[in-house]
Formats: structure tokens, sequence, C-alpha cells
């Protein structure tokens, strides 16, 4: 949630920050702004996307080999200009951006305002900034020791990154909670909220870790602690593609993401999965097998799309290795007070890694005493650092704001870790498990033969777009893909959709079908076929429009639906990952079709690193 780069070497600062804003609008989008050294401190910043700052400054002297830039996803104010970043201290003289929230901030703002302060603007980040500038001049002391004490002071989230117009060659950052990365350059140093913006730059970069301070000019680079000791960064090659993060072609990150799945799933299935000799190769896996076999329960924790793959996995684990899964909403189980025994493995799911519940959930559980096993997309994120043991899903960067190959990369993790628990643990036969591994190898050419389907998407995506109400439904492994269904086209479209269990439509949503009521069933060849078939005879009694995705054998609900769309066929357990794929096409061509912003859908934002 939000994004921060920053600059300083010999380079001019502001078309490195502006490039960098650009590659991490993805976070937030509502307003963004930079602030310069040249002649002085100088802050531009303006509502609306990057391009509308861009603009705003066409013929602008900008000159200046420092420079700090913000894209806001607004908590504290209103989207404006003047709540945007960076932030301008009381004197004048410093300029800060800030991604995270403090949560004390009304108790140091009536402090402040008692001792005279003004604001400029409704933002927490103002409020710190003042403090900041208020220790400095009660102290006497540097800017580094000022924000050191300010931090010891603050309770919430952070990153923050300062340039101060009495030290024109120092940018200082500090971090707790959200994420900072810092490139290391021949005389130069970028920071930003994630590698996209530096890879171009630099592939040497370090992770600031909590409660540490960085204070870099354009030769040197210092960590500290913020009890002012130095600590040793530790540099680290970047294993990042500048194409991966270009649309490469495509209209839209979203179905970039959508046609790169065969090979996602490919690579997160390549090394680990061999189908001939029945072995599945996860070190994280085998580190804990003992502990995932034994485990009396498994609690999966995620939030938006993860939470869905959480419940996918949930009927999967129970199903092949026999141990009770439950999966909570990381929002709730963080404050409640949950019940953790010794011994309960919990699966964290995130494609960021730095959801902010998602990883105090897991602090949480992790003080009672359970094993924590991620499942993250991000290298070195805050929640792989978080856990002790995991899998990557090694979908690559994932830029578009509504999450569709991360998904399908976490189906397939989870996946075989499920096998492979059911395997050790003796709880699947061994015909079943090399039947499912085949299955498993399968997956890629399926996803890219559902792909191919395109045009009959579009086609329903047109005849559908003006309708104010979806129902999504399915049932058994395909219920969590109804919910995804219905979260996607709700992202994209701002149609209002809901998912629910087929069955237990009979329990209230039925009341909404009549003629104008889209109503998609997931309805692949599974054991819960033929129930399925019935409830799509209810809603079709109720002359609601049906629209179903089907396997290629289907032929009765090929004649009873409205519009289909078939999905090769493949066994219960892999079969979520080739239904949600024309779902992800629906809600992307219903987008389209409304010419709507598909990859910066409004009021989102793609990596929510506050509560
Ligand atoms: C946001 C994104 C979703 C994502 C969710 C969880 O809401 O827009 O696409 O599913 O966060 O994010 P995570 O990175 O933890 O998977």
């Amino acid at each position: 949630m939000c994004g921060i780069v920053a600059y300083i070497g010999p380079r001019e600062a502001y078309p490195i920050v502006l490039k960098g804003l650009k590659r991490l609008e993805y976070r937030g989008y509502d307003s963004s702004g930079v602030a310069l050294l040249n002649g002085g401190l100088k802050v531009y910043k303006k509502k609306g996307k990057v391009a509308e700052l861009e603009e705003s400054l066409i013929g602008k002297d900008l000159h200046s080999n420092i420079g700090i830039g913000h894209t806001r996803w607004a908590t504290h104010g209103e989207p404006s200009d003047r709540n945007a970043h960076p932030h301008m201290s009381a004197n004048g003289k410093i300029a800060m951006i800030h991604n995270g929230i403090i949560e004390n901030y009304a108790q140091l703002k009536q402090e402040l305002q008692k001792k005279g302060y003004q604001f400029k603007s409704d933002t927490d980040t103002e409020v710190l900034l003042n403090f900041i500038q208020d220790i400095q001049e009660n102290n006497n002391c540097g800017l580094e020791e000022a924000i050191r004490i300010a931090l010891r002071r603050v309770v919430g989230a952070y990153v923050i990154i300062l340039i101060d117009q009495d030290n024109p060659d120092t940018i200082i950052a500090a971090r707790k909670g959200s994420p900072l990365v810092i490139g290391v350059g021949k005389g130069e140093h970028f920071l930003a909220s994630d590698a996209s913006p530096i890879i171009e730059y630099t592939k040497e970069v370090v992770y600031v870790n909590d409660y540490e301070l960085a204070i870099l000019k354009a030769d040197e680079m210092i960590l500290k602690n913020l009890g002012n000791e130095k600590i040793t960064p530790y540099i680290q090659k970047l294993d990042l593609e500048l194409a991966a993060i270009e649309k490469g072609g495509y209209d839209h990150f979203m179905i970039k993401e959508i046609f790169e799945q065969p090979h996602t799933i490919h690579d997160c299935l390549r090394g680990r999965l061999d189908a001939t000799t029945g072995t599945i190769t996860m070190s994280g896996v085998q580190n804990y097998i003992e502990q995932l076999k034994n485990a009396p329960r498994i609690l999966i924790i995620a939030c938006g799309t993860s939470w869905h793959a959480g419940l996918v996995a949930e009927y999967v684990i129970e199903e092949l290795c026999r141990i009770p899964v439950e999966v909570e909403y990381a929002s709730e189980f963080r404050y409640r007070n949950p019940i953790v025994n010794k011994g309960d493995v919990i699966i964290a799911i995130s494609q960021s890694g730095e959801t902010a519940d998602t990883l105090v959930a897991i602090e949480k559980a992790k003080e009672q005493g359970a094993i924590i096993f991620g499942i993250l997309n991000v290298v070195g994120s805050s929640i792989a650092r978080a856990s002790h043991s995991g899998a990557y899903t090694h979908a690559g960067p994932e830029i578009g704001v509504a999450s569709t190959k991360a998904f399908t990369a976490q189906l397939a993790v989870l996946t075989m870790v499920a096998l492979k628990i059911a395997h050790y643990k003796g709880t699947i036969s061994n015909e079943r498990y090399m039947h499912l591994l085949s299955e498993m190898n399968e997956i890629p050419e399926k996803v890219a033969t559902a792909l191919k389907d395109t045009d009959n998407i579009k086609r329903i995506a047109e005849k559908y777009k003006d309708a104010k109400d979806f129902l999504y439904l399915g049932r058994g492994y395909n219920f969590p893909i109804a919910l995804e269904g219905a979260l996607k086209l709700k992202e994209i479209s701002y149609i209002h959709a809901e998912g629910y269990p087929a069955a237990e439509m009979k329990h209230g949503p039925i009341a909404l079908v009549d003629e104008n009521l889209p109503v998609v069933f997931v309805a692949t060849k599974d054991s819960y076929y033929e129930k399925i078939v019935s409830n799509i005879q209810e809603i079709k009694a109720r002359k609601g429009k049906v629209i179903a995705v089907i396997s290629e054998s289907d032929e009765v609900i090929r004649d009873l639906a409205d519009d289909i769309i078939v999905v090769p066929e493949a066994d219960e357990i892999v079969a979520p990952m080739l239904s949600v794929i024309p779902l992800q096409l629906l809600s992307y061509y219903v987008g389209v079709a409304k010419d709507l912003d598909v990859d910066k859908p409004r009021n989102l934002a793609k990596s929510v690193t506050v509560e």
C-alpha cells in the first residue's frame, strides 16, 4: 500500500523517481508527488495518477541529484493535493514520504498543536515529520538522531524516507512493518518499496529489516538499528528480469498475467514434481515433514484471493492427508483470542508476503508456539522472513492489482504440499498418488487449452456487461472458485457479485433470481456433478440466465445453460486450477467492455500493508 522510491547519485533524480513511481503504481494511485533539492527543497504533488503529476511538471526545472517520490493509497485524509506526499516539515527544510500508519498520531498531533504547530494536511505522516523536527530543535541534534528518538515513540507501521536541505548529500530511511529495498549501484543508491524500480539499474540489493535505519550518500551506505549500532548490510543478487515487469505487448498487466499461467504453473512444478518417479522435491516441506504429518490441526491464514486458495487447500488437505484444516481471515484471527495448540501448523498464504494483517496474525500464532509455513510469491518478503519454513510459488512479479497467476501458482504449491504429506503419511494409495502427480503435470497444457476460448468469453462478457448483479455458484472444490470468480468481477468491473455454495443458494440468494440475473455455475465433472445439475434446474425454473463452466465431456449442462465455457477434463483435486481461468477472463473482458482501468481498479491496492 503506497509506493515509495528514492535516488541519490550522479544522475538526474527526477526521471528515475518518476519511472519508479509508475512501476509502483499498483500499490496505490490516488495521488503522487516528488521532492527534489534544486536550490532549496522543492515539493511537487498532485491528486490522481502518476501521469497527472508528470503532466503538471512539464517545462519545470527539475534538476537534482537526489529525490524522493510517493504514490499514495489514502489512509488518513481524502485523496487530494494537500494530503499527497511528500510532506514538508513546518520549518520547510525536510521532506518526507511514508508508507504505513502511525497509530498514535492523534496523541502526537495534540502535543505538537499545544506547542503551536499547525498542519497543512490531514495525514499522520505530517504529524510524524513535525514530531521529528520538534525533537531535532529541542535536543539540538542531527536529523538522524531525531528520527531515532521519534521512532522509539511511534506505534504503527512505517517506511519513511527523508531528505533535508541542510544535508543535501544524504537520504535517511527507516522501516518497521512495511517493505523497503535498497539498490546498490556504482556511486549511487536507490530505494523503493520493491525491486521493480531498481532492477533496471542494479541487481544488487539490500532488504532493510524492521527497526533499521539506512543513511545513504551516493557512495556510502550505513545501516544502523534504533540503538545507533551499525549493522553489516547483507547484499543479495536479484533474480528478476526487466521483461518480467513490463507489459510485453499486452494491453494490460492483468491479461498478460492470465496468459502467463501455463508457464507460471510449469515453473512452479519444475524441479519439484516428477510424475515418472513419483517424487515431489520440496525442501521446505521435507525439513518439517514430521511436524506436518503429525499436526493435530492445520490453520490457514490469508486475505483476499490468497484466502480463496486456502479454502481450496482445506478441501484438498482434508481429503488427501486426513488432517483437520481451518481457514481464517488474517484480519479476524489477529484480533480475537484464537486457540493455537502445540504442534498446530499455520500455513500463511500471500502473494506479496507483505499483507499487514497476515504478517501480524502469524507473529501472534508464532508467539503461541505454532510452526509457520509460508506460501509466498515474493522472495525475501516480510512474511517469508517471519516463517519457519515454506515454499515459493515462483509466479514472477504480479503487477495487475487483481491476483490471477499468483492464485493458480498457490493452488499448485498447496496441492503438491498436500500430496507430499499424504504420501509420507500413507493416507493416499500409491495408485492415486501417481495418478494425481500425472494430473498435476498436465495442468500447464490444459490451462493453455482453456485460454483458447477467449472469443467465446469476450462474447459472453459483452452480453452481460450491463447486469447489475451476478451470482457465482459452485460446490466442493469449485465452491472457492465461485467465490474467487465473484471477487474478480467485483474488483475489475465494479458489478456487484456474490459467490455462494450452490446448494446453500436456496437459503437466501435464490430470492434474487429473475430473468435479469446472470448466474455463473462452476460445474465441471466431479463428485458433486449430479447435485449441481439440480441446482442449475432450480435457477432455470426461475428464469435466471445460466453461464456454466463445464468439462469437455459434458452433455447435460451443455443443453441447459444459456452460455457455456468449456475447460479440459481433470481430476477434481486439480480442477480448480482450470475452472478459475475462464472466470478471470470473464471479469477482465467485462472490465474492458466497460472501459475501466483493469490494472488499477478504484480504491484497491495490490499490497495491503495497512490493517
Ligand atoms: C489485496 C489484493 C488482492 C490480494 C490480497 C491479499 O486485496 O488486491 O489481489 O489477494 O490483497 O494479498 P497477498 O499479497 O497477501 O496475497
